[in-house]
């Protein structure tokens, strides 16, 4: 009962792709051709795109919603460059936090990622925060170990019950099936997505049952079924494929079998 209770979710992650002239087209067509009922859809494009998805979105498709890819984890300041929570305010609801790029690439520590997690939730942004570990951490049977310290170091030294209000989403992306067409297999995904919960249980958080958890890595329309049908999986972070409005349309129009499934399961 409480599975079927958890939103069904396909979140695009644009990464460093599209211009503001061309963002708010895409944005239009993907929303237009992922017209299905019971999916919370979400789309992540570049910081300077926000607008123009924003805008393009508003009369076309407002309840698709538009996140942003990251936050810094402090309100202001003298950080060339970054980007924070109050400067997303009616740009964004939703951010991504802690994804595998910005850890390698920006060296971001999980105890970082904890303080963005904070000015995201006070800034009123939905996150979505993403764990995962690496190719040889799986091979060598620390997959759930690195995860756990994840989860612990950029959850831990927060209050369960405001990232539960907050509506916080996480999203298991191992990082070798990141962009290389290789995707974990649905069990061993939803085994992590239980592995998640379960984590948060010795956390203290007291409904970890009703976070949703998605998978991302290497996700297309041909192998999203293989993730929902795991009822511990609720949903796609999307990289590549987020940008092909057909990909797209196959990966929600299965997600809104799946949210229709769940709906008659407690109907
Ligand atoms: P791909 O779908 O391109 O593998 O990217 C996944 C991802 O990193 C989404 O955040």
């Amino acid at each position: 009962m409480i599975r079927a209770m958890r939103p069904v979710v396909i979140a695009a992650n644009w990464k460093m792709h599209t211009t503001p002239a061309d963002a708010g087209e895409l944005a239009r067509t993907i929303a237009s051709r992922t017209r299905v009922p019971g999916v919370t859809r979400v789309i992540c494009p570049p910081f300077v795109c926000l607008a123009a998805v924003r805008d393009a979105l508003a009369e076309a498709a407002p309840d698709v919603a538009v996140g942003a890819q990251d936050v810094h984890h402090e309100l202001a300041g003298a950080y060339t460059g970054d980007i924070s929570a109050p400067m997303l305010a009616g740009l964004a609801s939703w951010v991504i936090v802690g994804h595998s790029e910005r850890r390698r690439d920006h060296a971001e520590t999980d105890e970082r990622i904890g303080k963005k997690l904070a000015r995201a939730v006070e800034g009123g942004l939905r996150p979505i925060l993403c764990v995962g570990e690496q190719l040889a951490d799986r091979e060598a049977g620390r997959a759930v170990e690195v995860v756990d310290t994840q989860l612990r170091g950029d959850l831990g030294a927060h209050d369960p019950e405001l990232l539960a209000e907050a509506g916080l989403v996480i999203a298991y992306e191992p990082v070798w099936a990141i962009g290389t067409g290789r995707n974990a297999l649905g069990s061993d995904a939803a085994a992590m997505a239980e592995t998640i919960r379960a984590v948060l249980g010795m956390i203290g958080w007291t409904e970890p049952g009703l976070v949703p958890v998605l998978y991302g890595g290497s996700v297309t329309a041909a192998n999203i079924g293989e993730f929902l049908a795991e009822p511990a999986i609720d949903g796609a972070l999307v990289g590549g494929a987020s940008l092909k409005p057909d990909e797209m349309a196959g990966i929600v129009g299965r997600a809104g079998v799946t949210a229709a499934a769940r709906l008659a399961a407690i109907a």
